[in-house]
């Protein structure tokens, strides 16, 4: 499938924009400073915080702690690894269903209950057995991704 060029010049921090790819639909984040430390403050909470799992293999250059290329963005397929709904997170506009109270953001899939942080990484005793998926990417600048 065609590769999908994708403009994050105006993406803030604390911010996330949706681009479709391959019929999916890939969020890109901008992370804040804060969400990336508390990042690094979930691995015990997590159920592969290294991604070393194969459902979806990380990418190379996304195995690392942050899980992506450059820390401050994060770009994952919004496409839940249990059954396939849509998690919804902070980042989206409109409704919410209700979130686990001691949740410190990420996303949250409405079918099982499944949730995910900030880096696509799944939490631990949840249906879905996989993080998210990385897809494929690259920067071409500053203010321009390349997925696929
Ligand atoms: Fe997401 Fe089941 S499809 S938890």
């Amino acid at each position: 499938g065609a590769a999908v060029e994708v403009d994050i010049s105006a993406l803030q921090p604390g911010e996330m924009k949706t681009v479709e790819w391959r019929g999916k639909p890939v969020w890109v984040l901008r992370r804040t400073k804060q969400q990336l430390e508390e990042l690094s403050t979930l691995n015990s909470e997590l159920a592969d915080p290294n991604s070393e799992r194969v459902g979806f293999p990380t990418p190379e250059y996304a195995k690392n702690e942050w899980r992506s290329i450059k820390p401050e963005f994060s770009v994952l397929v919004g496409i839940c690894t249990h059954l396939g709904c849509s998690p919804t997170s902070k980042f989206t506009p409109g409704p919410q269903p209700s979130l686990p109270d001691d949740w410190k953001g990420g996303f949250f899939c409405p079918c099982h209950g499944s949730t995910f942080d900030l880096a696509g990484r799944v939490f631990k005793n949840k249906p879905a057995p996989d993080n998210l998926e990385v897809p494929p990417h690259m920067y071409l600048s500053d203010t321009k991704l390349l997925i696929g």
